[in-house]
């Protein structure tokens, strides 16, 4: 179902005068658009860069999972950057979900969570996944590349997804959805710590119930902060506390 126009001219059009400087690109079908992003990476191409694909037929998640990404339901997405600083990647993670938080909010009026580290989920189900990725190209600055999957009115989930995965009930125009991102994650450059409020107050984890894993041990507990990194401290059952700096936690929606 093609509920909007996906092209360059509409991408254009929604970025507006923010387009100036931004190499944009659309593409019907690609195997992922953060394969895309790193091949123009290679290719030296200006950044920063914004790549979107209106099908993906080999989406990637994290831990090398897959992303399902079939056409038209969903709009799937990278940003390309480069920065002096490959550390920029871990606050780009936890920024780039509160930016589609926003941008969502913006535009549906609906509000998501935010699933520690970067999962947004929507009436209890995940409707977007975050990957972001480095790399080192010789003599230049690190390429970080973002890349965003929202699933709007995707239905049929293959069985194993089914239970998890959901979708945002609403179709938004996806250029419009594209560029409003970018103009809320451009806009966090401008105070580095702004963000924490809303990744805050949009989490779906603290004061829940979680479960994570440390040196290959499953624990149980809670997660009661998150500091002024993006990393989650969380009290385990036996009464001890750590600090989750990046990884995958199950969180217990009561
Ligand atoms: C996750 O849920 O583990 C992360 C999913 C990230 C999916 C997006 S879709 C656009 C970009 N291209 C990819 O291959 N992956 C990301």
């Amino acid at each position: 179902m093609q509920y909007d126009e996906l092209s360059e001219e509409s991408l254009h059009k929604a970025f507006g005068t923010a387009a100036a400087g931004v190499t944009l690109r659309v593409l019907d079908c690609v195997d992922s658009t953060n394969n895309e992003a790193k091949r123009m990476a290679l290719d030296g191409t200006p950044t920063p860069a914004v790549i979107v694909a209106a099908e993906q037929t080999a989406g990637r998640g994290r831990m090398g999972r897959s992303f399902f990404s079939p056409a038209d339901t969903g709009v799937y997405f990278s940003f390309l950057f480069r920065s002096e600083s490959p550390a920029a990647a871990l606050s780009l993670t936890g920024k780039a979900a509160v930016a589609v938080m926003r941008a969502i909010r913006r535009l549906t009026g609906k509000q998501a969570m935010i699933k520690w580290v970067n999962d947004l989920y929507f009436n209890g189900k995940k409707i977007c996944g975050i990957l972001t990725e480095a790399l080192t190209v010789p003599g230049e600055p690190t390429a970080i590349i973002v890349g965003i999957g929202i699933n709007l009115v995707t239905e049929d989930f293959p069985k194993e997804l089914e239970a998890k995965a959901g979708s945002l009930g609403s179709a938004p125009e996806r250029a419009a959805l594209v560029a409003a991102v970018f103009s809320e994650l451009q806009a966090m450059q401008q105070d580095e710590h702004e963000w924490l409020d809303d990744y805050r107050a949009a989490s779906c984890v603290l004061g829940r119930p979680i479960s994570w894993v440390t040196a290959g041990e499953v624990k149980h507990g809670r997660a009661f902060e998150i500091n002024e990194r993006g990393e989650l401290s969380v009290l385990s059952e036996e009464g001890q506390t750590e600090t989750l700096r990046t990884g995958e936690i199950s969180v217990f929606l009561e």
